[in-house]
């Protein structure tokens, strides 16, 4: 009864008051921008409870991902969750339309509701809607009033009400959807200030409006305030001007730095009305001649006339979206032309490179020229079982001290002076594959140093008396070779016959390699877990970062078991702790200051102009679009972890690679923000401690007394440790160096079983209990060791302890732990000391990997967030199985990263080393005769005053003479 007599009153108001808009055909006048808009679409929820058929729908549909960096769901909508409903909120009275959200599924689908437009030739106008906020303290909701065309070409409003009512805002933006930071919208809580004005509750229905202008101008208010205006010319793109489709849509994507959400009950906001005066595109050129004859002295409508209701007609063409025209590709033929014409003479370049190169070979070059040098020596190379490419690659050209035994037992003239033939087999002749790799010098540095003493001495003088160090080392292999025989024999309970086989099948160079081996395979070991590290923050946030959501149950189990030992940012500890040993050793053996000296100029061209290279190579992929994919992939991932930008300009990439090499440790260099993972921040850690190292080495070998020594040690170790420094492992790094090359204290401890297996079990424990602390707080909330530990530090600003200043938590990554560090400390001296790991560390695998890690170091991150993400996200978009997406783009990634390391290496090695190589040999070897410069004319034809040029020596002296 009340509602016929509602309805009655209704429709009657209805009669009295109301104008179609189908009657204004001479369009509508806005008097606030004086424009007129051919069309309008008017409706209001007060008078109709159905939506207007002819000119709005509800949709449906599931967003496959989400264009976004911190959408963790997707958005849907269907139309069931559009209702209408009497609203008793403030600023609208009657009846309103009510777009619900549904709770977000287990899969993260956030149904929504959304209404839009049948008309799709919507270009320019201005938008009116009265809009009420979702509810304040429901959890985080986006709705929005959007003109779009796709996701760039984009206008749109967005009313969030946020997880803390606080928090809720409104913003106001073109091209992009949800993203953006407050500085283009307004917070809930300034509506009312006197800039906007607004005297009603923002909770309530806000009357808000988009005045799409031109291309060249866009507004939007809240009421009658402007709110945030946009021109063209202050922006770096074109604005929109595509024709659009106008929607209302209630969604939650869970973005947590804008929108926040989603609302785990579901939520609803409401529309009370939305009028739209617009301009369309289909109208042709002649339309508008038509359309200005007709109206030229006839009165439009009015824009403020709220007596209007209704829809204007239009067109099926209308109701399609608009479709952009392709460039015609004839005009670019010349272009076209001259890229074919590039590319190809490029390709032939690099593919005869390539092909002289071959780095995918094993290194025959290596063996025929051992064996044409030497016959008797490349059998034994061959015979001890590892292929002629293992003895060639770099760890035993890397690492200094190793170098030389590898080195010494190949080349026979070294290891006895007397055979020597200084010239016939030079070092450079015998380890030709050795300089085509090594990569590795990242990590460490690459000390070449043993090597150089005999290098240097035999090139030098071919005397006896120089060929010495050379000796000395060879000898040392020797023994330490008998020694682990030995010890393996006792650890392993290998018959004596098997002593016998081993001492004579296996000469002199299988121990050294071994010696040489496992600590290049524990660093190829690490580097390729620091990758999986990061595989998992891109895809598999769950195994990584505690409370964020699984894709499976498994994944929470991998975080408390898994993860804190294989997948543990420790594993970064020991490249730091190895590569001291790399820089010292040489050094610490001989007290020859010229080691030190090459690595001071070495060291940064050899660690920066690789990570240049690299850097340009992404940022190029970047710019032609290689990981345009990757922001589509936290809404399939749930990670939020992956994100980049390009550089903003090339100053910027300048700077940033000058920032690597100069910024102070425990910092984060910008390009991290840059480039794909920001794997970067170790290399200033590296170059800093590298001149740490280089400076403790001269002051420890000074250091006699060995109780001072070891004193000295404790104090530098424990005010690193304490000052919050990676120093201490490089120091740790040092000490244990120093221990093995001065104090041979493996020869002790091997001697000695009843000490040995009992620091061999505390040192195991040291390794495997680090990480278990960190287990303990992946199953114990609200404590966490590191924490604690972050929390008796100095705190820079105030000087207080941490734990009393306001950055106490859990410490950023690139903080040093204790964890970490004594994690690397066991893990270091288990390899260092035990046969049967050093046995592990020795594999094939990682003997391949070692040269690469720099190159895999660099690359990884790119292969993820490019190929990654888009065979991710694509898979996804098909419903494939998350698992089985997971096991494509594993499979995928790496086998790309290891096809390009075989590539890549030779190029960031000739980069890395070679220009480093260059640098050195040019500062400290005397330059050779000077060469007339005038080859191959003779002074005299210059001179012009005949045979008396024998005075003539070079183009100075003439100079000089010409003076006179
Ligand atoms: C609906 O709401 C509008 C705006 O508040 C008002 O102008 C109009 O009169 C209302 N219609 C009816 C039938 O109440
Ligand atoms: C709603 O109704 C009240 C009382 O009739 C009136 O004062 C108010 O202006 C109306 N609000 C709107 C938005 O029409
Ligand atoms: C109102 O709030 C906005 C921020 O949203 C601020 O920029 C503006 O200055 C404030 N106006 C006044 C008068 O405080
Ligand atoms: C969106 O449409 C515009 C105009 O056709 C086009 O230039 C742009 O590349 C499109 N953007 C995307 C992401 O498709």
């Amino acid at each position: 009864m009340e509602g016929t007599l509602f309805i009655l009153t209704f429709i009657l108001q209805l009669v009295i008051a109301v104008t179609d808009v189908s009657s204004c055909s001479c369009g509508f006048a806005d008097s606030k921008t004086g424009a007129i808009w051919t069309d309008a679409l008017i409706a209001y929820a007060n008078e109709t409870g159905e939506l207007p058929e002819r000119s709005l729908i509800a949709e449906d549909f599931q967003n496959p991902y989400e264009k976004n960096w911190n959408a963790r769901y997707r958005a849907g909508a269907k139309p069931s969750n559009l209702g209408h409903e009497e609203s008793t909120r403030s600023g609208w009275n009657g009846t309103a339309w009510t777009l619900k959200i549904d709770p977000p599924t287990k899969d993260h689908i956030v149904l929504g509701a959304s209404l839009r437009s049948i008309r799709r030739d919507i270009q320019y106008g201005t938008f009116e809607a009265a809009l009420g906020a979702p509810k304040p303290g429901v959890g985080g909701s986006i709705f929005a009033m959007r003109l779009d065309y796709n996701e760039t070409q984009t206008v749109n409003l967005n009313v969030m009400n946020a997880d803390a009512p606080k928090d809720a805002w409104t913003s106001f933006m073109i091209y992009g959807d949800w993203r953006g930071t407050r500085s283009k919208g307004v917070n809930f809580s300034d509506f009312g200030n006197r800039t906007y004005g607004f005297q009603d509750s923002p909770w309530g229905f806000v009357p808000y409006r988009i005045d799409w202008n031109n291309a060249t101008d866009i507004d939007f208010f809240i009421g009658d305030a402007l709110a945030r205006s946009i021109r063209s010319k202050g922006v770096a793109k074109p604005l929109p001007v595509t024709p659009m489709t106008l929607r209302i849509q209630h969604s939650s994507i869970g973005d947590m730095y804008t929108s926040e959400g989603p609302p785990p009950d579901g939520s609803d906001a409401r529309v009370g009305m939305l009028r739209a005066f617009f301009n369309s595109s289909s109208m042709t050129s002649d339309d508008h001649d038509a359309f200005d004859k007709r109206c030229h002295l006839a009165p439009a409508c009015l824009v403020s006339d709220t007596s209007l209701r209704g829809a204007s007609n239009f067109t099926l063409a209308a109701s399609r979206p608009w479709e952009h025209k392709t460039i015609d590709y004839k005009k670019r033929w010349p272009a076209i032309f001259v890229v074919s014409i590039s590319a190809a003479i490029s390709t032939i370049l690099l593919a005869h490179a390539t092909s002289k190169r071959a780095p995918w070979k094993p290194k025959e070059a290596a063996t025929t020229t051992i064996s044409s040098a030497d016959p008797p020596v490349a059998p034994t190379a061959i015979s001890s079982g590892r292929t002629s490419r293992d003895l060639s690659t770099p760890p035993s050209f890397i690492y200094s001290e190793h170098d030389a035994l590898a080195f010494t037992v190949q080349m026979p003239g070294m290891g006895t002076p007397g055979q020597a033939t200084p010239g016939s087999v030079t070092p450079r002749a015998s380890m030709p594959t050795g300089s085509s790799h090594g990569s590795s010098q990242v990590f460490w540095a690459l000390s070449r140093d043993s090597l150089d003493i005999c290098k240097v001495d035999e090139k030098k003088q071919a005397g006896s008396q120089i060929v010495a160090p050379c000796v000395e080392i060879g000898k040392y292999a020797e023994k330490k070779q008998v020694e682990v025989t030995v010890k393996e024999i006792g650890e392993m309970k290998h018959p004596v016959t098997n002593h016998a086989t081993l001492a004579n099948a296996k000469p002199p160079i299988t121990a050294a390699k071994q010696r040489v081996d496992y600590l290049a395979g524990l660093v190829a070991l690490a580097s390729i877990l620091v990758t999986l590290i990061h595989f998992a923050l891109t895809f598999l946030p769950a195994t990584e970062i505690p409370y964020t959501h699984a894709h499976y149950e498994s994944e929470i189990w991998a975080l408390k078991i898994v993860t804190p030992y294989l997948l543990t940012f420790s594993w970064i500890g020991p490249f730091f702790t190895s590569s001291t040993r790399f820089l010292i050793a040489s050094y610490l053996k001989s007290g020859n200051l010229k080691g030190i000296a090459e690595k001071t100029v070495g060291r940064t061209p050899r660690l920066i102009i690789p990570c240049a290279a690299i850097a340009a190579l992404e940022y190029f992929c970047m710019q032609v679009g290689a990981t345009n994919w990757l922001e589509y992939l936290p809404s399939v991932t749930w990670s939020t972890w992956p994100y980049t930008a390009g550089y903003v300009t090339f100053g910027h990439f300048l700077s940033e690679i000058l920032e690597l090499m100069y910024i102070i440790p425990n910092a984060v260099p910008q390009i991290t923000f840059n480039y794909c993972i920001g794997v970067l921040w170790t290399i200033p850690v590296q170059l800093q401690n590298s001149w740490l190292s280089l400076l403790a080495v001269i002051v420890i070998r000074e250091i006699k007394a060995p109780w001072k020594r070891m004193g000295y040690y404790a104090f530098c170790i424990l005010m690193h440790y304490y000052a919050m420094s990676w120093g201490t492992f490089f120091w740790v790094g040092l000490l244990i160096a120093d221990l093995d090359l001065t104090y041979k204290w493996k020869e002790w401890l091997y001697s000695r079983p009843w000490v040995y297996y009992p620091f061999l079990t505390f040192v195991a424990l040291l390794a495997v209990g680090s990480p278990s602390i960190d287990l303990v707080g992946m199953w114990k909330a609200n404590w966490n060791f590191n924490t604690l530990e972050f929390g008796i530090h100095p705190h820079q600003r105030t000087g207080h302890a941490v734990r009393d200043s306001s950055d106490y938590g859990y410490p950023a990554y690139y903080l040093p732990r204790l964890t970490a560090l004594t994690f690397s400390i066991g893990f270091h001296l288990l390899v260092e000391l035990s046969t049967v790991v050093q046995k592990f560390f020795s594999n094939r695998l990682l003997m391949w990997l070692f040269p690469h890690i720099l190159t895999l170091y660099l690359i990884h991150g790119l292969v993820f967030w490019s190929l990654g993400a888009a065979i991710c996200v694509h898979l996804a978009a098909h419903n494939v199985p998350y698992w089985a997406n997971m096991l494509v783009v594993a499979i995928c990634t790496y086998s790309v990263i290891f096809g390009c390391l075989p590539l890549l290496t030779p190029i960031l090695e000739g980069l890395g080393k070679s220009i480093t190589q260059k640098i050195w040999q040019d500062a400290s070897s005397k330059p050779p005769p000077r060469r007339k410069t005038l080859y191959p004319f003779s002074p005299e034809m210059f001179q012009g005053n005949g045979p008396d040029g024998e005075a003539m020596d070079d183009v100075e002296s003439q100079a000089v003479k010409e003076k006179k």
